[in-house]
């Protein structure tokens, strides 16, 4: 449902039926935080890794990018690679980048991952449907959470970065889940 909603996806013809839609583009989701190189890095490779899990590679595209520019070009901080790896997940090759403006066109749904973030990006919206696009990712955190961001994990030690993963990987089978719906 948010899916249709977000990017008018679900078609319905006059008899009230749903449109076959046989060339249906991917439903692209950006993940932002502020570096780029713990947070939304590590939420793009863990909702990768759910999309392909449930083999839906076809419908969904994932990126990622910082609201600040101090780390562009930059690999995921070793640290948060090391506690993907503990946890199963494999690095995808990505390279850090600053959000900008053709962003909202780019992609159906952004997911600031702390209300700093969120701030950042709806300062450069320039109409509600833009603005629309922007979803914290508090929002798929699991019901037992009582976190309404994601903790930065960049100043604190190794347990924080395990923290985030765990933490994310919920989430964002929470958000493929709503979104697949
Ligand atoms: P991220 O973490 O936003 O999750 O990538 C941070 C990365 C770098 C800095 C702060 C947070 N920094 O201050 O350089």
């Amino acid at each position: 449902m948010l899916r249709s909603v977000m990017s008018g996806h679900t078609r319905t013809e006059a008899s009230g039926q749903p449109e076959t839609e046989p060339q249906k583009p991917p439903f692209r989701v950006l993940f932002v935080c502020l570096g780029n190189i713990c947070r939304s890095p590590a939420a793009e490779i863990l909702f990768q890794h759910a999309v392909q899990k449930a083999g839906l590679e076809h419908s969904f595209r994932a990126d990622s990018c910082g609201t600040a520019s101090y780390h562009i070009g930059s690999r995921p901080d070793s640290r948060m690679l090391a506690a993907l790896k503990r946890a199963g997940y494999a690095y995808g090759g990505h390279r850090a980048r600053q959000f900008c403006r053709a962003d909202f066109a780019n992609f159906d749904l952004i997911i600031p991952q702390d209300k700093s973030n969120q701030q950042d990006i709806l300062s450069l919206a320039r109409t509600p449907e833009e603005a629309a696009r922007v979803q914290p990712m508090c929002r798929w955190f699991p019901p037992t959470s009582d976190l309404q961001e994601v903790p930065d994990p960049y100043y604190g030690g190794e347990s924080g970065f395990d923290f985030v993963v765990e933490l994310l990987a919920v989430s964002t089978r929470r958000l493929l889940r709503e979104l697949a719906e």
